[in-house]
C-alpha cells in the first residue's frame, strides 16, 4: 500500500511532494517522509505519523528541484522514524510500495558482504542490493535494475535517487502501481493519479519491468536492455475538486453524497434511450457471446468490493438460472479453482489494484477461463489485464471507507444482469426494460434518503457507546449487512457481525443480550415475514432493534418489536440495496464522528492494499 511520488522540475519540490503525499496519504499514513537533491547531496526528512508532522519538520532552507515522497503502511518493521521511507544505503536513495519476500535471504547475503540494516524493513534490503549492484556494474543503472529485478522476489514500486546523478529520479514497478505524467511544471510519477491532478489529466502507467528515466523535462521509458518504448497515455475526466472535500467535513460524507451522481455516471454510457432500454455495452466492447457461452460465473474480489458480488450473484443467479459463486480473492487464488472457457470470471475492484484481486485475475485467466473486470479507477493493472472492462464512473475515491464505489459496482452488477438474462432468453425485452427504468430511478430514491441524513445523525448517537453490535437479513438484506458491518467496524472501532437472520439461533444468539444493538434489515417482500420472526427473537432477548424496511410495506408491523424504525422510499425490491446502503453508510459516518475517531484514515488500514 502506501502512497510515492517523485518530482522533478521547475518548481519546489519540497512544497509539491508535500502536496502530493497529502493526496495520497489515503494509502498510508503511519509514517511519511521526503529526500531531495540539493547542493549538498540528498537530504532525508522522515516522520512518524501524518503528512502534516512531516512538514512541519522540513527545515525552511532545503531547496530543490527534485525529490521523492513516501507514506507509509507498515508491512515489514513497526512503526518508527527508522522504518519509514525514504531508505538510503551508500549511493542509493529509495522509496518502496510492496514487499519483497526474499528480503530476509537477501539481508543474510549483504550481512556476509558486511552490509548491516539499521532498520526492520523489507525495504532497505532493497536500498541495499541496489547499491551493492550500483557499485559492482560501475554505475551502470540498467545493469544494476536488470540484476535487482533478477534479484527481488515479491511485489515493488520503486523510486530511485543515485547520489552521483544529481535531478534524475529511475522508476521501477512490479505488480504495485505507478503512473507518470508530464507538464509544464516539470515531471512527476506517483501510486495514484489524484496526485497527478494538479499538474495534467494525460498521463501514463509505467509497464511492468520498464525503466522511467525522470528529468526535468522528460520522462524517457525503456526496458531493461535499453530500448526506449512510448507508453501509452491515457487521460482522466475528473477534475481538481473531485479530489477534494468540497465544503464537507470528511471525504467520506462527500462521497456517500455523490452516489447518486456517480450512478448516473455509471449507467448514462449503457443506457441507449428507444424503445426498450436494454443495457448497451458497445463502448465497453462486451459483445453478447461473452455471455452466449457462459455456464458459470464466479465473482471474485475483497472487502466492500466482494460484498458487492454477493449482491451480484443473488440477482444473477435470480435472473439467469446458471450457478454463480462469490469468492474471497485471496482464499481463491490458493484454492485451485476449477475453472474453464465457459466460465466467466468477474473481478471486482474499485483501484484495480488490490493484490489479490490482481493475483485472482491472474491465475483465472491462466486456467483459460473469461475475465471481465468491473474497476473504477482507469487503466489500472485489474482493468488492462482483464478480457474486459466495465468501468465504474465514481470519480475518485478517497476515503478508506468505500461507499460510491460500492453503489457504482451494484450498479455494473445489475447492468450485466440484465444484458446477460437477455442475451440467453431468461428476460424479455419488456422485462428488461422494466428493470432498467427502475436502475435509472434509484439516484433520485438515493437523493431521497440523503435529504433525511439528519434521523441517522441523531440515531448514531444511540450507537456511539455500543461494544458490539449485529446486523441481520436475508437474500439481497444479508449482502447488504455484511456491507453494512464491514462500514461500522472499519470507521467506529466497534466490534460488529453481519448474519444471515435464519442462522442466528444456531450459535450467535447467545451473544445477544439486553441493549444489544441489532439492525435489521426487511426489506425483500419474498422474505420479509420470516425476517419479522427473526427480529422478534432478538427483542425476545432485549436488543434494541433499529429496523430497515420499505415504504410501501404494507405489513402491519407492532412498534413494539423495534425501538427505531428507518424507510427506504418505495420501489421493487431489487433496488433496495442502493438506498439501504445509504442509511447504514449513514450511521457508520456519524457513529464514527461521535467517537472523535478520524473517519477518511481509520487505525490500521489502508486504501489500496496492493500487498498480499
Ligand atoms: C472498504 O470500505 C474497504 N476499505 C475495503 O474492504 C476495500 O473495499 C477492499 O480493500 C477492496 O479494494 P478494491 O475495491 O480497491 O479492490
Ligand atoms: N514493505 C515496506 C515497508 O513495510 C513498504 C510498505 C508500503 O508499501 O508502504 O516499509
Amino acid at each position: 500500500m502506501c502512497g510515492i511520488i517523485g518530482f522533478c522540475g521547475y518548481l519546489d519540490a519540497k512544497e509539491e511532494l508535500i502536496k502530493g503525499l497529502a493526496e495520497l496519504e489515503y494509502r498510508g499514513y503511519d509514517s511519511a517522509g521526503i529526500a531531495c537533491y540539493t547542493d549538498r547531496g540528498i537530504e532525508v526528512i522522515k516522520s512518524v505519523g501524518k503528512v502534516e508532522g512531516l512538514k512541519n519538520k522540513l527545515p525552511a532552507k532545503l531547496e530543490s528541484s527534485c525529490g521523492i515522497g513516501h507514506t507509509r503502511w507498515a508491512t515489514h518493521g513497526g512503526v518508527s522514524e527508522v522504518n519509514a521511507h525514504p531508505h538510503r544505503s551508500g549511493n542509493v536513495t529509495l522509496i518502496h510500495n510492496g514487499i519483497i519476500e526474499n528480503y530476509h535471504e537477501l539481508a543474510k547475503e549483504l550481512e556476509g558482504m558486511g552490509k548491516i540494516p539499521v532498520s526492520q524493513t523489507d525495504t532497505e534490503i532493497a536500498a541495499m542490493l541496489l547499491d551493492s549492484l550500483y557499485e559492482s556494474n560501475q554505475g551502470n543503472v540498467l545493469e544494476t535494475l536488470r540484476g535487482a529485478v533478477e534479484r527481488l522476489e515479491g511485489a515493488y514500486a520503486f523510486c530511485i535517487m543515485f547520489a552521483d546523478q544529481k535531478d534524475v529520479i529511475y522508476c521501477i514497478r512490479k505488480g504495485s502501481p505507478l503512473v507518470c505524467c508530464s507538464s509544464e511544471e516539470g515531471s512527476i510519477v506517483a501510486s495514484d493519479m489524484v496526485a497527478l491532478l494538479r499538474y495534467s489529466k494525460e498521463y501514463f502507467v509505467l509497464p511492468e519491468f520498464q525503466v522511467a528515466k525522470v528529468t526535468k523535462n522528460t520522462i524517457t521509458v525503456m526496458d531493461l536492455d535499453g530500448t526506449v518504448v512510448s507508453p501509452v497515455m491515457l487521460s482522466v475526466h475528473w477534475d481538481m475538486s473531485a479530489a477534494q472535500k468540497n465544503g464537507f467535513k470528511h471525504y467520506m460524507l462527500k462521497e456517500i453524497h455523490e452516489q447518486p451522481e456517480a450512478i448516473r455516471r455509471t449507467l448514462a454510457p449503457r443506457m441507449k434511450k428507444g424503445n426498450y432500454l436494454l443495457p448497451d455495452f458497445t463502448e465497453d466492447g462486451i459483445t453478447d457471446e461473452v455471455f452466449k457461452n457462459t455456464n458459470r460465473v464466479v465473482i471474485t474480489a475483497c472487502g466492500t468490493a466482494m460484498h458487492a458480488g454477493m449482491a451480484g450473484k443473488i440477482l444473477m443467479e435470480k435472473l439467469l438460472r446458471i450457478p454463480v459463486q462469490v469468492e474471497i480473492a485471496s482464499e481463491f487464488r490458493y484454492a485451485d479453482p476449477i475453472l474453464d472457457e465457459n466460465t466467466l470470471v468477474i473481478l471486482v475492484s474499485q483501484s484495480g489494484e488490490t493484490a489479490d484481486t490482481l493475483a485472482a485475475l491472474r491465475l483465472a485467466r491462466e486456467k483459460g477461463a473469461k475475465t471481465l473486470s468491473i474497476v473504477n479507477v482507469k487503466g489500472s493493472s485489474i482493468a488492462r489485464e482483464s478480457d474486459y472492462v466495465l468501468y465504474t464512473h465514481a470519480g475518485p475515491e478517497i476515503a478508506v471507507a468505500s461507499t460510491k464505489a460500492y453503489t457504482a459496482q451494484l450498479t455494473a452488477f445489475y447492468l450485466l444482469a440484465f444484458r446477460f438474462a437477455y442475451v440467453i432468453g431468461k428476460r424479455n425485452e419488456q422485462e428488461i426494460s422494466y428493470y432498467m427504468k427502475g436502475l435509472d430511478e434509484v439516484g433520485a430514491l438515493m437523493e431521497k434518503v440523503l435529504e433525511q441524513k439528519d434521523k441517522m445523525k441523531e440515531l448514531s448517537k444511540r450507537l456511539t457507546p455500543a461494544q458490539d453490535l449485529f446486523f441481520i437479513g436475508r437474500s439481497l438484506d444479508y449482502a447488504l449487512a455484511c456491507e453494512g458491518s464491514i462500514k461500522l467496524k472499519e470507521i467506529t472501532y466497534i466490534h460488529s457481525e453481519a448474519y444471515a437472520a435464519g442462522e442466528l439461533k444456531h450459535g450467535t444468539l447467545s451473544l445477544v443480550t439486553g441493549g444489544v444493538p441489532v439492525i435489521a434489515l426487511a426489506t425483500q417482500s419474498d422474505v420479509f415475514a420470516k425476517m419479522i420472526s427473526n427480529v422478534k427473537e432478538v427483542r425476545a432477548r432485549g436488543a434494541m432493534v433499529i429496523l430497515i424496511t420499505k415504504e410501501d410495506n404494507d405489513a402491519v408491523i407492532e412498534n413494539t418489536i423495534f425501538d427505531e424504525r428507518l424507510m427506504i422510499p418505495a420501489g421493487d425490491d431489487i433496488f433496495a440495496p442502493f438506498t439501504a446502503a445509504i442509511i447504514l453508510q449513514l450511521l457508520a459516518y456519524y457513529t464514527s464522528s461521535y467517537r472523535g475517531l478520524d473517519v477518511d484514515q481509520p487505525r490500521n488500514l489502508a486504501k489500496s492494499v496492493t500487498v498480499e
